[in-house]
């Protein structure tokens, strides 16, 4: 008998396909995330889910009785709670490299789109305002080549916003982390730098910082307040590790000079969060690794992880806290 499996989220049909071989399997095709009450019938005695940015918490797993493997459809996994799963054996995947370019590439969009402020200007053409020859300074925006860049929390992503800020754009990188990257310093000339000058010497600091305990709102009023008052703020890793309440005050108060946001602390955005009204914030809807190809990936990446966690294999991508 195939083992039973639940996946939460519509996916490409080669990857249900791939499912089918192994498990036996049921799907939630339906608008938007599946409702609580229905996910708790799905569950209820299947050995593996597979589930995008899934809450794994103490209320789920009971609802799951059976459960061997979460397979999270994300690299992120900050909704598990690792003791609960720890307690009940249960494994936790993720999918690690197959977005890291994606998600680089959004972090530049977001570094030109704001310095050289694309979204202002558009609107700016369309609206047909551009009735006269741009002369003044009012168009100005802030170059990005050769300027300096600095980067909290160099993991894979940031490794890829290196390679993109050195070759193509000669920047100067900084870089905060817990651990010192010699390799990446040795190939690429990247240099380290406590928090604190990092965030003094940047034109653009790009914070990558995946959500822990330790690093919920690590970028707050104090770390603002050390950025120069030119410097542009880029978010494609977690709302929550930035305080946001923190990050609207420096705006207003022209700490800092933009933004350039694909995650919020309340997601989604609540219409009235006043980031939504300044023209010096560009927003988008956590879309960092929201491409066809990088998509199909990490559908593929988690089918691989749930049928490995739930015919006996060790999947390929289990997260560090439970390996
Ligand atoms: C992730 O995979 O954690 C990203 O946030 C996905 O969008």
């Amino acid at each position: 008998m195939k083992p039973k499996v639940f996946i939460a989220k519509p996916i490409p049909q080669e990857v249900e396909d791939f499912i089918a071989e192994h498990c036996d399997y049921k799907i939630w095709k339906g608008n938007g995330p599946i409702p609580e009450s229905e996910l708790w019938k799905e569950i209820a005695d299947v050995e593996g889910i597979m589930t995008p940015k899934g809450m794994i918490t103490e209320d789920f797993l009971g609802h799951a009785p059976k459960l061997k493997v979460v397979s999270n459809i994300a690299v992120g996994y900050d909704g598990f709670d690792i003791e609960a799963m720890k307690a009940r054996n249960v494994i936790g995947t993720h999918t690690p490299y197959v977005l890291d370019d994606s998600v680089a590439d959004l972090v530049f969009g977001l570094i030109l789109a704001t310095s050289r402020r694309i979204v202002e200007f558009n609107q700016y053409v369309k609206e047909g305002k551009w009735n006269h020859h741009l002369d003044s300074q009012e168009f100005f925006g802030k170059d990005v080549h050769h300027a300096t860049l600095g980067i909290i929390g160099l993991g894979r992503i940031g490794e890829k916003v290196v390679r993109r800020a050195k070759l193509g754009f000669g920047m100067n990188v900084l870089y905060h982390n817990r651990s010192r990257k010699l390799e990446l310093e040795e190939e690429y000339g990247v240099l380290y730098r406590d928090m604190n000058a990092l965030l003094e010497e940047s034109d653009f600091v790009v914070v990558m910082l995946p959500l822990t305990e330790a690093t919920y709102h690590a970028i707050g009023q104090e770390q603002f307040k050390s950025m120069k008052r030119d410097a542009v703020f880029i978010n494609c890793s977690r709302g929550q590790v930035v305080d946001e309440v923190a990050l609207i005050a420096a705006l207003e108060n022209k700490e800092i000079l933009a933004a350039g946001l694909d995650v919020f602390e309340i997601e989604p955005v609540l219409n009235n969060n006043p980031l939504l009204k300044m023209d010096n914030v560009i927003t988008l809807p956590h879309i960092g690794s929201c491409t066809e190809d990088t998509r199909f990936d990490m559908a593929m990446k988690a089918a691989e992880n749930l049928v490995a966690g739930v015919t006996g294999q060790t999947p390929p991508n289990i997260v560090k806290e439970l390996q």
